[in-house]
């Protein structure tokens, strides 16, 4: 293989440009060329790539988003799109390709991979959704900043005696609701895996307000069943004690300098992700297994749902009194 292609799709994460800088030195320290294809599937579509060179990925390491934009794209879905893409792909003689992204960017890379394009895939996305990977680039780093805004907003509750309802994100999984509880010491948490209702809700800020606490956090996540908004009404209407206000954290959890640990998880998984590639591995995922990194079929981990264990949700509740 003399020449890859690199791209980052799906929602950005911190440590996307960590893993561009590692995939682009390691494939240059193997004499083999790199193109950073823009914006994703749409770029591949587009032919909107270029040649990149190891002056253009420095001082990238450390800075959240990805220098080579990212984008949702439905024309990739269908096999119109995909040949399109195939025919840029042969037109600029690029002989695999390395896929940054998510569940969804992998799926797209696994097309790639059944349409004959060795492929490898770098999971990154910061809801820790994926599956055959202990975690991936840019969780760390959000669970980092979720941390640091549980805290300051204990701070004020305290100060006046309120319960705080912190929405994050994490699409349908629960994982940065869960963690940001336990490890932001939070009354409550709310996933769409606990399913609690909004009355269990109240019953329990009601207690915490009841044994004196002075705060009371509830952290919740974005795919929980009901809105906050709706949770918050609810909760005001039942006069549970503690005054009710709502932060809802948003994009804020994207952005931001990779943690030491994302850092190093990038770095990690780029450079493997070049070495399994110009190995001859294709239809494969990078993935983390307590201090090993492996391989996993891109068909299974974009067909099985990541599961959080279920002993964090007792941790959380019996910390939480
Ligand atoms: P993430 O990678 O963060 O989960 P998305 O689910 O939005 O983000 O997927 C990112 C992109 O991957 C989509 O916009 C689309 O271009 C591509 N993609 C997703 N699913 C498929 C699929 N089944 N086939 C081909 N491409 C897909
Ligand atoms: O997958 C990452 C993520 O940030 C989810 O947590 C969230 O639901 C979604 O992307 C938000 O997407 P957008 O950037 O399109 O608003």
């Amino acid at each position: 293989m003399k020449r890859i292609a690199v791209m980052t799709s799906g929602g950005d994460a911190p440590g996307m440009n960590a893993a561009i800088r590692a995939v682009v030195r390691a494939a240059l320290d193997k004499n083999v060329e790199v193109y950073g294809v823009r914006q994703a599937y749409l770029g591949l579509l587009t032919g909107d790539m270029e040649l990149l060179t190891s002056r253009e990925v420095s001082g990238i390491l450390q800075r959240g988003g990805t220098i080579l934009q990212t984008a949702r794209n439905e024309e990739f879905k269908t096999p119109q799109g995909q040949k399109k893409a195939l025919r840029r792909l042969n037109e600029r003689g690029i002989e695999g390709v390395v896929v940054i992204g998510g569940d969804g960017s992998l799926r797209g890379a696994l097309q790639l991979h059944k349409m004959g394009v060795p492929v490898v895939g770098v999971p990154a996305s910061i809801d820790n959704d994926i599956w055959g990977t202990d975690t991936s680039i840019g969780v760390d780093t959000a669970l980092n900043t979720i941390l640091d805004a549980v805290d300051r907003l204990r701070d004020t509750a305290t100060s006046h005696n309120r319960a705080f309802l912190i929405e994050v994100m994490g699409r349908n999984c629960g994982y940065l609701a869960l963690m940001g509880g336990i490890l932001g010491g939070a009354e409550l948490v709310i996933t769409p895996e606990n399913g609690i209702t909004m009355e269990e809700i109240a019953k329990s800020l009601e207690d915490a307000y009841v044994r004196g606490k002075t705060h009371a956090i509830a952290v919740i996540a974005e795919g929980a069943s009901y809105k906050v908004t709706e949770l918050s009404k609810f909760l005001q209407q039942n006069h549970i004690g503690f005054e009710i206000r709502l932060t809802i954290l948003g994009h804020t959890q994207r952005g931001g300098s990779p943690t030491a640990f994302d850092r190093l998880l990038a770095t990690r998984m780029g450079v493997e992700a070049v070495e399994r590639l110009l190995g001859g591995e294709s239809g494969v995922m990078v993935a983390r297994t307590g201090r090993e990194q492996t391989t996993v079929p891109l068909a299974e981990c974009t067909s099985k749902t990541r599961l959080i264990s279920p002993e964090y949700y007792e941790l959380a509740k019996m910390l939480s009194r």
